[in-house]
């Protein structure tokens, strides 16, 4: 069967860098920043990106490519015992998907309630009465459920919808979609960081985030937190950049595909921390206190939907700004949460040989259902529980598997000199070491790290019933459901033994 593919290399790059670059680093790249040490975070980040960010996006890429298959394909061709881990993997991205998507609809709603920003978002008090209280209807714990909000879940409904049409034909139609839902976001994110950087007290907050300390490299955390943020970033440990170099042709150049995707990511997640902190920095001044004081409410979500707005209400023409905001969160989330659909049902396809709208609507709907439960009252608490479970586990078991099936089966080597063989530019044997000792070094030490902190208390404090639930049954129901699908019968026990339509294209390469 012929296979789809991008319409060209820079659709395939645009479509990885619109994959990359998402809520992730205007939310969550800031804020992570400042908390560990600001330009010393900067530098952990620079380091986990060299060592495991951008080899492991490689390695991605070499097994997609390889294979022309989504993740459960790419590994079982590694091996057939292996399987189960892509499916794994495409799991992780799943699970990611249902809640990323509740949050795009969360900005849906605010994107609808930007005409009247100044009522709601005059003060901190206000901002945050109206995220919790009109907007989610938040209860008091995970267990109370709450009311249903029907906005975000209209909301949920139009991103879905938005997000399966991004991908009806696969990679030619996320090849015409990408030149839109990457270049929008970024041309807004100019506009609010020039805005930003010229709003008075600016200057201090930027002190604040850039100014490096140190000493805060000492601190293991601050690694924890630099390996999860380029991985989930990245959009690496999900099965997204398998399955998106799949649909590149034979010739390619995947290493210097990855260096631009990369440098690309980064560069965004710094741009962002400009605007957000040059805003921070004006509310400091406008308060009247420390720039620090600003960060408590900035935390991850919070800085979305209760800060900015309430330094957008304080600019000229409001309205005009909180739409361009969350039409810019909309417009960065979407290209992110498309890759995630497009990992699934690329996976689907691979296996049961459905059509594409088959395979888009079989992972959609089962999708948009289980978002459904987190647009209840107490949705936001289980939201954050999986978020960490998925972004600090399920990402770097992935990672770290992935690794080692490369480097104990497959042959770091032997993947090395195939991507060497697609691309113009060379990669050296610093990769083998990275994919083969200091990427799962780092791993491990991040596993045991967040272990540890979640056998000496739960996360945030949450009901250990809650945490196992949201968190652990999760993480464990995952691997099994990837066993179930890899012993399903499909397309993939037809082609016996790693032989493909084209051959074995796992055979040692020529050279
Ligand atoms: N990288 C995206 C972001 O930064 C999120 C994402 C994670 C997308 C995993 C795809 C896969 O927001």
């Amino acid at each position: 069967m012929e296979r789809d593919g991008w319409s060209s290399r820079r659709a395939f790059i645009l479509a990885a860098v619109g994959s990359a670059i998402g809520l992730g680093n205007l939310i969550r790249f800031p804020y992570i920043c400042a908390k560990f040490g600001g330009g010393a975070f900067l530098a952990a980040y620079l380091v986990a990106m060299v060592t495991a960010g951008f080899p492991i996006m490689l390695l991605e890429f070499g097994l997609g490519h390889k294979a022309k298959g989504a993740a459960p394909k790419a590994l079982r061709r590694i091996s057939p015992k292996l399987a189960w881990l892509g499916w794994a993997a495409v799991g992780v991205g799943f699970v990611i998907v249902v809640y990323y998507n509740v949050i795009m609809g969360w900005a849906f709603s605010y994107l609808l309630e930007s005409p009247n920003i100044a009522q709601w978002a005059e003060s901190a008090g206000t901002a945050t009465n109206h995220f919790n209280n009109v907007t989610l209807g938040l209860t008091g714990n995970a267990f109370t459920f709450g009311g249903f909000q029907w906005r975000i879940a209209i909301g949920l409904l139009i991103t879905w919808a938005a997000v399966v049409l991004s991908v009806w034909r696969g990679a030619k139609t996320v090849s015409k979609v990408v030149y839109a839902t990457v270049a929008i976001p970024w041309i807004i994110l100019l506009v609010f960081t020039v805005r930003a950087l010229m709003l008075p007290g600016a200057a201090d907050g930027l002190r604040f985030y850039l100014n490096p300390k140190w000493k805060e490299l000492a601190n293991p955390e601050v690694w924890l937190a630099a390996y999860t943020q380029a991985f989930f970033s990245l959009s690496i440990g999900f099965g997204v950049m398998i399955a998106y170099a799949s649909f590149l042709p034979r010739r390619t150049d995947l290493t210097r595909s990855a260096v631009v995707i990369c440098f690309l990511d980064t560069l965004t997640a710094f741009v962002g921390g400009l605007a957000v902190f040059g805003a921070a920095g004006f509310l400091a001044q406008h308060k009247g206190v420390p720039v620090k004081e600003v960060l408590n409410d900035m935390k991850g979500l919070g800085l979305a939907f209760k800060t900015y707005p309430i330094i957008i209400a304080k600019l000229p023409s409001p309205t005009l700004f909180c739409g361009l905001f969350f039409l810019m969160l909309l417009t960065l989330g979407i290209d992110s949460a498309f890759s995630l659909l497009e990992a699934a049902a690329s996976a689907v396809r691979d296996k049961w040989n459905l059509s594409q709208t088959k395979a888009n609507l079989a992972v959609a709907i089962p999708g948009f259902l289980l978002g459904l439960p987190l647009v209840a009252g107490c949705g936001l608490y289980w939201l954050d529980i999986v978020d960490h479970f998925m972004t600090f586990l399920g990402a770097a078991l992935v990672c770290l598997a992935e690794c080692l099936a490369v480097a104990v089966v497959f042959g770091v080597g032997r993947l090395r000199r195939y991507v060497n063989e697609t691309s113009n530019s060379r990669l050296g044997v610093w990769w083998d070491i990275a994919v083969s000792f200091v990427a799962p070094a780092a791993l491990v030490f991040l596993l045991v790290t967040e272990i540890g902190q979640r056998v000496n208390g739960s996360y945030e404090g949450y009901p250990r019933s809650a945490e196992f639930l949201g968190g652990w049954l999760i993480l464990l129901l995952l691997p099994l459901a990837g066993i179930v699908l890899s012993l399903l019968r499909g397309k993939d026990e037809q082609e016996e033994n790693g032989k493909s339509e084209e051959g074995d294209v796992f055979a040692e390469p020529v050279e």
